[in-house]
């Protein structure tokens, strides 16, 4: 059990407060604390608002108007009214008397991690299209600002939103993975009629691989392949064990429907090898001899899912034949 605190504690802890509260209306933009009550080598730059940017940065200044982020300038809520500018460069004082690119924050030449920090200080746990901002692309390597550019008009600014726009900005750094998209059998990527984002959180999952999830924390796939999702009375295991990418290679294959192999049969003989072992099994179905059913020296029987048609689970069979 804690001691309850003496009266003298609290006197001291009420002073320490007052302390603190003088501190932080210093820090706070548009703050009051008198500015002579440091040495003048300590002073902080001082908050001087966008109009003062306005002088010399006239150009920034007129595009920044139509800027989604000019509501800061507006909106109590961002704690930033009149000094938009500053919310992302920092208290602005000592630079506009100096003119010198070192007294302001540059994003663009923070790391990735400070830079992020920067923006998150608002965006933070947003909900957006492509799922909630956690944090920087592939855990800070990549900042928010090489996906966004603040104080550019057009596909390559602020934010992409056309599919064709999107890939084109990935693919500027995975162009390995771009080069999958040019196989035979592939998502419609190339023809702008899906992206990325369709399948990846460019902000972060809680899945591997940054997968977009769907419900609770399914993979993306389900959004538009919802029939393969179940819940099956007869599920084939790997479908939910290992997911989709066991059979399939979702970013493009030279195989039809995108499988891992050329053909069907290798996809699953892969895992049920067993079917090629030469004496029957127990149930007299397996082995590649009569009476055994899965005569694999027959070419019919090579293309499994002529028979085996719900491969990816079924409502009514356990050996997915229908
Ligand atoms: C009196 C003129 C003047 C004012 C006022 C001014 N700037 Fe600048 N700013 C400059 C000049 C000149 C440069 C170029 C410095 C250089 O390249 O060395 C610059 C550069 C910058 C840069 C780029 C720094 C870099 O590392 O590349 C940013 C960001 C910036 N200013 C933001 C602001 C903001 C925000 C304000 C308002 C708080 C502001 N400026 C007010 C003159 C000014
Ligand atoms: C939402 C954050 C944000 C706001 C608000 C913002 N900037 Fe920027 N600014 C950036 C980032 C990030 C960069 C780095 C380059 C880029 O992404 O465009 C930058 C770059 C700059 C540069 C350097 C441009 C260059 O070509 O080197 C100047 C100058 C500048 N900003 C001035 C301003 C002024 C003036 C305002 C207010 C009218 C402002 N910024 C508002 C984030 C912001
Ligand atoms: C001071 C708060 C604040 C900071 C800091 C901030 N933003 Fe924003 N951001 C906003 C607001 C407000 C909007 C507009 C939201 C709206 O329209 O509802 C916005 C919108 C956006 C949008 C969406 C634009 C659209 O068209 O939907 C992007 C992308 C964005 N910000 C990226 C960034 C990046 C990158 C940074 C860091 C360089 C950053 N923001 C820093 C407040 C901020
Ligand atoms: C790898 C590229 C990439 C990175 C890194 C990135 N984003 Fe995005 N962001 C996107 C794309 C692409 C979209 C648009 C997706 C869409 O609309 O379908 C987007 C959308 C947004 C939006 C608008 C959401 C909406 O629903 O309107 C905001 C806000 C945003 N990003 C903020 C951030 C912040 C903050 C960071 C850094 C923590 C960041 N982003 C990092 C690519 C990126
Ligand atoms: C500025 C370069 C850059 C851009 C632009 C970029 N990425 Fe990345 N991405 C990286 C780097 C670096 C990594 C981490 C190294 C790696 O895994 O290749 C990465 C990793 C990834 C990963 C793997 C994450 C994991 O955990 O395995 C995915 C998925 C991804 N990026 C998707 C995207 C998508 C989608 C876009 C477009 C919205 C995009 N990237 C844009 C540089 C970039
Ligand atoms: C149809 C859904 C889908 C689309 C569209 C998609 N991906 Fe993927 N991506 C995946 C899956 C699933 C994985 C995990 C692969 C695995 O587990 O082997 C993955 C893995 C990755 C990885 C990490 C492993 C690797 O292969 O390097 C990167 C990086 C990546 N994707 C980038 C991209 C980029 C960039 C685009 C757009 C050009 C894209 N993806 C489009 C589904 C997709
Ligand atoms: C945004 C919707 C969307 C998402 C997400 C998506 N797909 Fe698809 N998928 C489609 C569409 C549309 C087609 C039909 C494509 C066509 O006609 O070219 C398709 C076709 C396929 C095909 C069959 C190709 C063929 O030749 O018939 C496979 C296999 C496939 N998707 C697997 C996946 C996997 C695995 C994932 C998750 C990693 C995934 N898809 C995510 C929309 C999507
Ligand atoms: C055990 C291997 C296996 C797994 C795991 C698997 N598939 Fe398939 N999938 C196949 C085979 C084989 C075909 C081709 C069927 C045929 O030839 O008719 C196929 C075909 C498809 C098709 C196109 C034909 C159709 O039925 O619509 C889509 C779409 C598809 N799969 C999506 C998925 C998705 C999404 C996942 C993950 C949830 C997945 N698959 C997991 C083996 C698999
Ligand atoms: C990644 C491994 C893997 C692949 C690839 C795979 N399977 Fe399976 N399959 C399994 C597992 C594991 C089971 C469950 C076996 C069990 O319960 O004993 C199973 C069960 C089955 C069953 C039900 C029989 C039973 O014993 O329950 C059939 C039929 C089947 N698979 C057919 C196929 C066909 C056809 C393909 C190719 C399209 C295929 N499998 C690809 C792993 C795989
Ligand atoms: C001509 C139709 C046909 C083809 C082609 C076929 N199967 Fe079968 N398979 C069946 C039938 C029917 C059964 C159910 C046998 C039974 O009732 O015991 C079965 C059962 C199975 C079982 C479960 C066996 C057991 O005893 O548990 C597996 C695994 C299997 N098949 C895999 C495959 C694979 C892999 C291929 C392709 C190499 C394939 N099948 C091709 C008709 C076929």
């Amino acid at each position: 059990m804690s001691r309850p605190p003496s009266k003298a504690r609290l006197a001291l802890l009420g002073a320490a407060l007052v302390a603190i509260a003088a501190r932080g209306a210093q820090d706070k933009p548009g703050g009051t604390a008198p500015e002579a009550a440091k040495p003048a080598e300590e002073k902080p730059a001082a908050y001087v608002g966008s109009a003062t940017c306005q002088t010399c940065h006239e150009d920034i200044f007129n595009a920044f108007q139509k800027n989604p982020h000019h509501l800061v300038e507006t909106d109590k809520k961002y704690k930033h009214t009149t000094q938009a500018c500053e919310a992302c460069h920092g208290a602005g004082g000592k630079h506009a008397d100096s003119m010198s690119a070192a007294d302001i924050t540059q994003p663009a030449k923070l790391t990735a991690a400070a830079a992020d920090r920067i923006c998150l200080s608002c965006h933070l746990s947003e909900a957006t299209h492509v799922g909630r901002i956690n944090g920087s692309h592939a855990r800070n390597q990549v900042s928010c600002v090489s996906c966004h550019a603040i104080h550019k008009n057009g596909p390559d600014g602020l934010v992409a939103r056309k599919p064709a726009e999107i890939n084109r900005q990935c693919a500027a750094c995975h162009s390995d993975v771009w080069a999958s998209f040019l196989r035979p059998y592939k998502h419609k990527l190339p023809a702008g009629a899906m992206s990325c984002v369709d399948c990846h959180n460019p902000h972060g999952s809680a899945l591997p691989h940054a997968m977009q999830t769907v419900d609770a924390n399914e993979p993306g796939c389900f959004k538009c392949h919802g029939d393969k999702r179940g819940p099956f009375t007869y599920e084939h295991a790997p479908v939910r064990m290992e997911g989709c990418t066991a059979c399939h290679q979702p970013h493009g294959s030279a195989n039809p429907r995108m499988l891992t192999r050329a053909q069907v049969g290798f996809v699953c003989l892969e895992c049920h090898a067993n079917l090629a072992q030469r004496t029957p099994s127990a149930s007299g179905t397996l082995g590649t001899i009569p009476p055994a059913i899965h005569d694999l020296r027959l070419p019919r029987f090579q293309n499994c899912t002529i028979c085996h048609q719900k491969v990816h689970g079924s409502y009514v069979d356990r050996n997915f034949l229908k």
